[in-house]
């Protein structure tokens, strides 16, 4: 058997270059192979036959394994190869420019006022029909609230809520009391000016509990204690107000915060501005949600109009134009 350790060598080779070294090794100009072939002129006869017959063998042996490790390594090289230069197409190559919206970032203030408080979130649809949005809020047909509601209706009667209150309606019709939830989300009215978008969001509150448990002092001392939470150090007031889903009803006004209450023209020079309406729930809504010897109080808030403060802001429009140049101050 004619000496030589190629086989073994390839069976150790660990890339494609190292087993073309090896070839090269062997079957090149000096190869070891090539000088075996060299070395059987010395020989005659028989054995000359007979070692070039082992040698052929042999040759023929490291050819072969030449080739299949060569294949081995090639899918080997080409895995490694895919997992190394894999694309991650779903990374960003700039960094993240996004930032909360001042209004969203104003009604998770809000929400999480609440929510510590005991309030569980709630939701409704955008698209209502007349009963939730207002028949059941004692806005009868002709009642002249609906002047001020601009609402965008749809052919078949169905409409844009105009507020969040139908999801006091809603919850009461799916839930038995003690109620206890915050209603955040998007209204829609058909008017637009410097105070007023199309879209705009609104937060309900509506706490019922068995007869007598719930009265003005305990909507009195909530809402103070959330404004407090909202603009530090500012004064409170409640003024006699109407809305027919709720009897007595109030607006709430804070001092203003821009001038502390001296007068300015953002308060129109009464120190007072206002920020929310609420009030006891009027017996003819628990009626239409069919409620029996429950009391409650419900609140809306517009949060636009809580970010224009919070923020100094004078103009609502700016927070619906997308304009990054106002967006990037609340990065
Ligand atoms: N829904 C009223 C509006 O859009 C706001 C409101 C006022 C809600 C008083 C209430 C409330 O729940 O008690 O103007």
């Amino acid at each position: 058997m004619v000496e030589n350790n190629t086989l073994k060598a390839i069976e150790l080779a660990q890339s494609t270059q190292e087993l073309e070294e090896i070839r090269v090794k062997a079957f090149g100009k000096k190869g070891s192979i090539t000088e075996l072939f060299g070395m059987l002129k010395q020989f005659d006869g028989e054995t000359k036959k007979h070692k070039a017959k082992e040698l052929n063998i042999l040759k023929a042996q490291i050819e072969q394994a030449l080739a299949a490790k060569k294949e081995f390594l090639h899918s080997q090289e080409l895995a490694q190869k895919l997992v190394q230069e894999k694309l991650d197409l779903s990374l960003f190559s700039a960094p993240l420019r996004g930032a909360s919206h001042p209004v969203m970032l104003t009604m998770e203030r809000v929400v999480a006022y609440f929510t510590a408080l005991n309030f569980t979130f709630c939701s409704g649809p955008l698209v209502e029909d007349d009963f939730h949005n207002f028949q059941a809020l004692n806005i009868s047909e002709h009642h002249p609230a609906r002047d001020m509601h601009d609402t965008f209706y749809f052919r078949d009667g169905a409409l844009l809520r105009t507020h969040t209150s139908p999801v006091q309606i809603r919850t009461m019709e799916s839930t038995k009391p003690p109620i206890r939830i915050i209603a955040p989300g998007a209204v829609f009215r058909c008017d637009y000016d410097i105070t007023h978008t199309p879209m705009f969001h609104q937060v309900e509150g509506l706490v019922v509990d068995s007869e007598d448990k719930i009265s003005f002092a305990h909507l009195k001392y909530i809402l103070q204690d959330f404004l407090q939470y909202m603009f530090k150090d500012v004064r409170v007031r409640f003024r006699s107000s109407f809305f027919p889903f709720t009897e007595p009803s109030a607006e709430v006004d804070i001092s203003c915060i821009f001038c502390k209450g001296d007068g300015c023209r953002i308060c129109s020079h009464t120190g007072w501005l206002e920020v929310l309406g609420c009030g006891i729930v009027d017996e003819n809504v628990f009626k239409a949600v069919c409620y029996e010897n429950v009391s409650g109080y419900a609140f809306g808030l517009g949060i636009e109009r809580f970010a224009m403060l919070l923020y100094g802001v004078n103009d609502l429009r700016a927070f619906f134009e997308n304009d990054l140049r106002v967006l990037e101050q609340f990065a």
